[in-house]
């Protein structure tokens, strides 16, 4: 089944061709363009500078995907489009469009869940992967687990009651200087920080762990909070203004500290999973699967229980339209499919009491 599959969440206007079936997950093409740059200027994503560029790269890129795909609209079986979470605005852009395309050629619109496009990621990755799953999604604007039964049945069993993951290295690598987004930097910095560890020449600073006691929840603020005041602490002892830079040393020692406090509390909160779910197979995807410190330690914790792990390759844990395709297969499927009244959706409960649908 080739489907033509939008993504614009957040800010990547991504297009993709994806040719899915019973005993194949290709990946024909998957052109993403990201706003990263522009966004940076701010220190974050602003919401509707990213609506405005999405409307500006949609038909270039959704044009772009087919053409590296080498097909037309009358080759394509279905269009898929992220409908939800993510910021309206964005989401608003690629479901008009995604309606408009799929209306005007005559071809079956479905809708995908942007935290379930990520899980599915790792189909394309992992050609023998099949539900029931377990999984953790960790991105830039979720860190969620759940309980994957069927490949269009998530239930969620944990979360975090605040930042997600990739929101705390963000903040926690900007208020270092790091360029937006911090995470790649703050893994880099903490691959550093780790041979120092092992050689004894540093010293973590003691930081609260994200995992919440009884339950699969997380709490990221309070760890970036610890972060954000041992470096005003560290100014303030140092006599460095806001602006002075941080010494490169210092910037190793939170980068590890943090890193190692976050993973060692998402590895705890994965131990108790598998332990509850007797599930003997794991996914971790979205953009902080990317990380690598966090693969090493999943790997080795899934395996100690003797569970698989799949993880997407790295390309594909950021926002893509190739995992939309992936999750939109599965959708169709079990029957998913809207039609020109699908409307978007900021958060991912709203989504579930949908008419449209
Ligand atoms: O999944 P994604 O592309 O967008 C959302 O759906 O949010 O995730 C982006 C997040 C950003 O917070 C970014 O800093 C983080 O993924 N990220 C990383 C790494 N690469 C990207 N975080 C930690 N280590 C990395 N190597
Ligand atoms: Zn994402």
């Amino acid at each position: 089944m080739r489907i033509l599959a939008i993504e614009s969440s957040c800010d990547e206007t991504a297009a993709a061709v994806v040719d899915m079936g019973p005993s194949y997950r290709r990946i024909l093409s998957n052109v993403v363009a990201s706003q990263v740059d522009t966004h940076a200027l701010y220190g974050g994503v602003v919401p509707e500078i990213a609506s405005r560029a999405h409307i500006e790269a949609i038909s270039m890129i959704t044009r772009q995907a087919q053409s590296e795909a080498g097909l037309s609209l009358k080759d394509l079986d279905a269009v898929a489009v992220t409908h939800t979470p993510g910021l309206i605005g964005c989401l608003l852009v690629g479901v008009s469009f995604a309606k408009a395309l799929a209306f005007s050629a005559g071809l079956p619109l479905i809708p995908v869940d942007h935290i379930k496009a990520h899980a599915a990621a790792a189909y394309l990755s992992h050609p023998h992967l099949e539900a029931p799953f377990s999984a953790l999604v960790v991105s830039g604007g979720h860190t969620s687990i759940y309980r994957v039964p069927t490949p269009s049945t998530f239930e969620e069993i944990g979360g975090t009651r605040d930042d997600a993951a990739g929101e705390a290295f963000d903040k926690v690598g900007r208020i270092m200087g790091l360029p937006y987004p911090g995470g790649a930097a703050m893994d880099a910095l903490a691959a550093e920080g780790y041979a120092l560890l092992e050689t004894g020449d540093l010293k973590k600073i003691p930081l609260p762990s994200p995992a919440l006691r009884d339950c699969f929840d997380f709490s990221f603020s309070g760890l970036k909070t610890a972060c954000v005041n041992y470096m005003h602490n560290y100014r303030q002892i140092h006599g460095l203004d806001k602006i002075d830079p941080i010494p490169h040393e210092e910037k190793v020692r939170v980068a590890v500290s943090f890193t190692d406090a976050a993973i060692n509390g998402i590895c705890k909160t994965i131990r108790n999973v598998l332990q509850y779910t007797h599930e003997k197979t794991l996914v971790l995807a979205g953009g902080v699967a990317a990380n690598s410190h966090l693969r090493k330690a999943v790997l080795s914790t899934a395996e100690k229980h003797s569970a698989a792990l799949y993880t997407p390759s790295i390309q594909l844990c950021g926002d893509n339209g190739a995992m939309v395709g992936a999750q939109a297969y599965f959708e169709y499927l079990a029957g998913v499919q809207a039609g020109t009244g699908l409307n978007a959706f900021a958060s991912g409960e709203a989504a579930t009491i949908c008419p449209a649908l």
